[in-house]
């Protein structure tokens, strides 16, 4: 099988993972924590890093500390991993889910500034959803698939409706926007290091921010909120979501490796791109102008997309259709869905990723562009 995203630990992970037991700093302190995270920092360019378990709690505690209460509506896009919406939930707040935009697949920024035009006013320095009298203190643009949402057009609307920006850049790490780099933009940025990421360490996570005294917070609630070095007195609800040494040594190995694997994801991407024109259908996601991609997860509008999956799975290519958009899943179908003809549900019936591991082999993309042209030959 040709898998569709895999890890490549093909660096210094053996290594420092070797370091971490043989000096016993397997837990959560230790020298490889402190190390990712200021190499994560620097990298997104932004003052501080803060490791976490993995991206979901990255974003729980971001949303915290963003000022989400209970009661709360916080903006997302409705074509997103589930576990952002799912974070929302957690707090008592709900997703209040934006279409995207037909080409790029991000959250639809002139969708966006239509809906707070009409349907939203800013009083008491919030901005409030009129007809349901909601507060919606934050937004959270998901950077999808590598791609990036216009981050120009959103900061200024945010800016102008008084909405605190957290992003979700777990699949964007390495992507820019006008040179500036995905998750430095936002109060909070948050990553991913899961098995499909671009880099992994297993499972992980890391909260990025430029401001040192949410970070100095986020790392206090992370710890479960232990206001002593010494005694257990904890001063609020904390978490325990500290990454654990031994997997940081993993991502300062992975880290090291980053931009040769972006540049393997922007090679494997081009080769899809330019085989693939000829297939009638095929349309690739468009990158939002100014946005330096980093390529993280190939995928691309194809005529039948369901049943071209099931021709590559029985010719041993795993490919997978895109996430079910948040409208369609139980748990979401009742939270406000802004939309102007639901492009979310005919991308999600049209996309398909492809095999795209940073360790691909041409021969492998070879063998997935000929079951595609065979398919629909
Ligand atoms: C867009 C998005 N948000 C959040 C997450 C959650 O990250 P994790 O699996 O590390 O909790 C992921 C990946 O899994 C993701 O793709």
């Amino acid at each position: 099988m040709i898998p569709l995203s895999e890890p490549n630990l093909g660096g210094n992970e053996l290594k420092y993972v070797s370091d971490c037991i043989e000096t016993n700093w397997v837990s959560s302190v230790g020298s490889y924590v402190d190390k990712f995270e200021q190499m994560s920092a620097a990298y997104c360019d932004v003052a501080k890093g803060i490791a976490a378990t993995n991206g979901t709690a990255a974003l729980h505690i971001s949303l915290i500390l963003g000022g989400v209460q209970r009661g709360d509506l916080v903006i997302l896009p409705n074509i997103t991993f589930v576990a952002p919406a799912n974070v929302i939930k957690y707090i008592g707040a709900d997703p209040l889910l934006m279409d995207v935009d037909k080409d790029t697949w991000q959250l639809d920024t002139v969708l966006l500034e239509r809906f707070l035009a009409t349907e939203c006013e800013v009083r008491g320095g919030y901005c409030y959803h009129v007809s349901s009298g909601r507060r919606i203190p934050v937004i959270l643009p998901v950077h999808v698939l590598g791609n990036m949402v216009n981050m120009e057009a959103l900061m200024t609307l945010a800016e102008s409706y008084r909405l605190t920006v957290i992003e979700d850049a777990t699949e964007a790490l390495g992507s820019t926007y006008n040179g500036k780099p995905a998750g430095s933009f936002g109060l909070f940025g948050c990553l991913s290091y899961n098995g499909n990421k671009i880099i992994t360490t297993g499972g992980g996570g890391m909260i990025l921010t430029n401001d040192e005294k949410l970070a100095a917070k986020a790392k206090h609630l992370t710890t479960q909120a232990k206001a002593s070095a010494l005694d257990y007195y904890h001063d609020e609800l904390g978490y325990n979501y500290r990454l654990v040494n031994i997997l940081a040594a993993i991502g300062v190995a992975q880290m090291e490796q980053l931009d040769a694997f972006i540049v393997r994801k922007r090679a494997v991407a081009e080769m899809y791109s330019s085989a693939l024109k000829e297939v009638p259908g095929f349309r690739p996601q468009t990158v939002t102008a100014n946005v330096n991609p980093n390529c993280w997860l190939y995928t691309a509008a194809f005529h039948r997309s369901k049943e071209l999956i099931a021709y590559l799975k029985e010719h041993q290519v795993q490919a997978r259709p895109f996430w079910v958009p948040m409208n369609q899943l139980p748990v979401f179908e009742n939270d406000v869905y802004y939309n102007n003809g639901d492009i979310s549900g005919e991308v999600f019936g049209d996309c398909v990723s492809l095999p795209c591991s940073s360790g691909i082999t041409d021969e492998m993309v070879a063998i997935v562009i000929n079951k595609i042209k065979e398919f629909y030959a």
